[in-house]
């Protein structure tokens, strides 16, 4: 049930994504590592330290041009993909009345535009049993205040995953979410700190909101990202996995 072959995942230099490489290349699957920003480079040497299998290709998954030359970098002609996870992405706390299109657009590029990019430059590359993945959020299904633009986003990539099952099962090819509450990661501490109560405070009401008390590791979710990249998932389509420690509950 582990992964056979070559699996893309984006926003692997930082969080989830660097999570979900280490333990994808741990599995033993080769990975391509996805990001703008080029701690991802280091990610990939880690892992061929340890004698795995990466490479990374600068990407801002955002914008068009930029996808289809890392995956022309970086996924040669006749490479055969086991998968894609679309995991990129960015949160800005802002009310909507200060939120300009500017920010609105890069928040919907990165998390929504971004996975149809991402998803479109890796379908020819995808075969019977090769699975897609996106990083959603327990603000998929939730409204958060002054979190309007990435709500929008988060939400979008639900209805985006339930079409793309649908025309995608015919070819074998499964397509899920995963939604995390929230994680311990640079982008939780950010928003945590753009909260307008001291950050102890900020942090607190955010563990309460979790019946588990406390913030998942990125490495749990990397955990339940495998489940959903490898054949142990594969009559599961069209779904959305919590991992939210109870948030929803
Ligand atoms: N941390 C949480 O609490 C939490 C909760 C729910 C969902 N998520 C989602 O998990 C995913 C990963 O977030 P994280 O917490 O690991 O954050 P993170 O900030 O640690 O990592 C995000 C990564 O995405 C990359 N990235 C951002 N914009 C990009 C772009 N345009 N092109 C290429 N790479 C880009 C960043 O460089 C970074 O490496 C995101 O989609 C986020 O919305 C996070």
């Amino acid at each position: 049930m582990e992964i056979q072959d070559r699996v893309v995942i984006t926003g692997a230099a930082s969080g989830i994504g660097r999570a979900g490489a280490l333990l994808f290349a741990e599995r033993g699957a080769a990975v391509v590592l996805l990001d703008r920003e080029p701690a991802g480079a280091a990610v990939a040497a880690e892992i061929r330290d340890r004698g795995g299998d990466a490479v990374f290709a600068a990407c801002d998954v955002s914008d068009a041009e930029s996808v289809k030359d890392a995956f022309a970098a970086a996924v040669p002609p006749g490479t055969r993909l086991s998968g894609v996870w679309s995991n990129a992405g960015v949160a800005h706390y802002q009310g909507l009345a200060e939120t300009s299109v500017e920010t609105w657009n890069t928040i919907i590029g990165t998390n929504l535009t971004a996975a149809f990019l991402v998803t479109r430059a890796a379908l020819p590359f995808l075969g019977r049993g090769a699975s897609i993945l996106f990083t959603g959020s327990i603000s998929s299904l939730h409204g958060a205040e002054n979190f309007a633009a990435y709500c929008a986003s988060k939400g979008g990539l639900l209805m985006l995953a339930k079409a793309l099952a649908r025309e995608l099962a015919p070819r074998g090819i499964r397509v899920n979410v995963i939604a995390p509450g929230a994680v311990d990661t640079p982008m939780q501490h950010a928003d945590m700190l753009a909260r307008p109560v001291p950050y102890a405070e900020a942090v607190a009401a955010e563990l309460a909101a979790h019946p588990l008390g406390r913030y998942a590791s990125p490495h749990e979710v990397a955990a339940s990202a495998y489940f959903l990249m490898s054949p142990a998932s594969s009559f599961t389509t069209g779904a959305t996995l919590l991992v939210d420690g109870g948030f929803s509950a």
